[in-house]
This record gives C-alpha cells, sequence and structure tokens, in this order.
C-alpha cells in the first residue's frame, strides 16, 4: 500500500451490528470479527509505514448509550487486544496512543491501555491511536477550558490567540490534522469525531462493513483521496483564470 503525502488516516469503524445482523448472528460476534478488521488493518498501516492511524473504537454516545452487556463484550474485547497485540505491536514498530476519556472504563481495562501505552511508547513507527469514550465537542471544550485558565494565569494573551494554541489542548497535542477520513458501512455522517482535526480531511464512504474491511478496502480509500484535488480553500495552478 502506497501513503505517499498522506500523514493522517482516522475511521469510523461502523456496521458490525449490521454484519452480525445479516448473518443471524449476535451483535458480540460482529464485535469480534471487528477485531480481526483492526489488527488487520494496522498492520497493513505500519508494513506501509503511515505516521498515524485513529480509529474511532467508541464513542462517549456509544458508552452511554448502548446495553451494558454490548459494552461488557467491548470491553472484554479491548482488554483482550491490547494483551495479545503488545508483541506485535512491538514488532512492528506501533506507538499506541490515545483520544477520549480513557480513565472512565473500568479500571481493569484502562490497567492495560496504559501498560501498552507506556511498553510502545518509544516506537517509532505509526502511531495506533484509539479515540476511546470519545467525542469531539467534548474534546474542543475542554481545551477551550485549558486554554482559558492559561489566559488566566496570564500564559497565553487572549488578544494574540492562533489556532495552534487550542490545538496543543486538545486531547493529543501531537495529532496531526486528518488527511483521509474513512467510514464504514455507508452513513453520510461525522458522527462527532475528531472535529477539530478533520477540517479540511477527504470523506471516503464505503458501503462495506467493518468487519469485511481489509487491506483493498483501505486501498481503494487511499485511491479515491488521490484522486481529489486538495485546495485548503485556495485554488489549484491554473484555476486563476
Ligand atoms: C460500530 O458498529 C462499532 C463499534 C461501536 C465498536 C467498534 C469496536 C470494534 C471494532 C472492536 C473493538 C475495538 C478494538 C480496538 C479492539 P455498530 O455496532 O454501531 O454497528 P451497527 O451500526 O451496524 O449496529
Amino acid at each position: 500500500m502506497d501513503v505517499t503525502g498522506l500523514r493522517h488516516i482516522a475511521i469510523i469503524m461502523d456496521g458490525n451490528g449490521r454484519w452480525a445482523r445479516a448473518r443471524g448472528l449476535a451483535r458480540a460476534r460482529g464485535h469480534r470479527a471487528g477485531v480481526d478488521s483492526v489488527r488487520d488493518i494496522v498492520t497493513d498501516c505500519a508494513s506501509a509505514k503511515l505516521e498515524w492511524l485513529t480509529l474511532f473504537a467508541l464513542s462517549t454516545e456509544n458508552y452511554r448509550r448502548r446495553p451494558r452487556t454490548e459494552i461488557r463484550t467491548l470491553m472484554a474485547l479491548l482488554r483482550r487486544f491490547m494483551i495479545a497485540e503488545r508483541a506485535t505491536f512491538m514488532k512492528n514498530g506501533v506507538r499506541l496512543r490515545t483520544v477520549g476519556r480513557v480513565d472512565e472504563l473500568p479500571p481493569k481495562v484502562v490497567k492495560e491501555i496504559r501498560a501498552t501505552e507506556e511498553l510502545t511508547a518509544g516506537n517509532d513507527g505509526t502511531v495506533l491511536s484509539l479515540a476511546l469514550n470519545y467525542g469531539g465537542r467534548r474534546e474542543i471544550l475542554d481545551a477551550a477550558r485549558r486554554l482559558a485558565a492559561a489566559a488566566q494565569s496570564g500564559e497565553v494573551d487572549l488578544d494574540d490567540l492562533s489556532e495552534d494554541d487550542l490545538s496543543r489542548r486538545l486531547d493529543d497535542p501531537l495529532m496531526p490534522d486528518v488527511d483521509l477520513l474513512v467510514r464504514t458501512a455507508g452513513e453520510m455522517r461525522i458522527s462527532n469525531f475528531l472535529l477539530w482535526q478533520v477540517s479540511y480531511g477527504e470523506i471516503h464512504v464505503t458501503p462495506t462493513c467493518w468487519p469485511d474491511f481489509r487491506r483493498a478496502n483501505l486501498e481503494a480509500a487511499v485511491d479515491d483521496y488521490r484522486r481529489r484535488s486538495r485546495r485548503f480553500g485556495g485554488l489549484l495552478a491554473g484555476e486563476e483564470r
């Protein structure tokens, strides 16, 4: 997979439930199959030397509104994934980071996430950022709160603010802007994902449900991205006339 010129791919992994229903299976089976896609896509991105991959694993709304049994399944899968993938992350140079209110997840899960973050912190390959108990508006609001505190203490000057002053106070100050946002299972929505970072991102929506999403699907998304002309609000050479 050629990811030249692309720094950050973010994916809204949707359709686990639909994938399971279409096969007469329980939703949990869809999530379990979804973990296989996560594993394969992370490995492919690491081999391609992509700089940054963010996966929307759980929104704040999912965490609050899904039935307890489903959340329990997702938490168990996440915990198992953290333990099982450590060796592969180390072998492939993957560095795990997170955005979202991770500390509100069950302590047993938080412990394994933090351990994997620490273990992989020195790796210099692909950053795998997991959005967990994440909401984009909440992230911006928290950054605004930190900015207000910095203004109050005189650390920043309110009359001389830059976008960078806010970016640096988001959940992960190191996260680059999103180049390509992929959404599986067909819905044309951003769903409160990386609202700040996605500003100039190209959006690719595929009808494929997440458990069926593999390298060929990601390659198709990257090809689609390459066909777009990114103007960032300006004009391309030759368009002035
Ligand atoms: C959307 O499908 C998916 C989720 C809410 C969870 C995504 C979780 C995984 C892929 C597995 C665990 C993740 C990791 C990183 C190990 P949905 O249930 O909303 O599907 P539906 O819209 O078809 O019902």
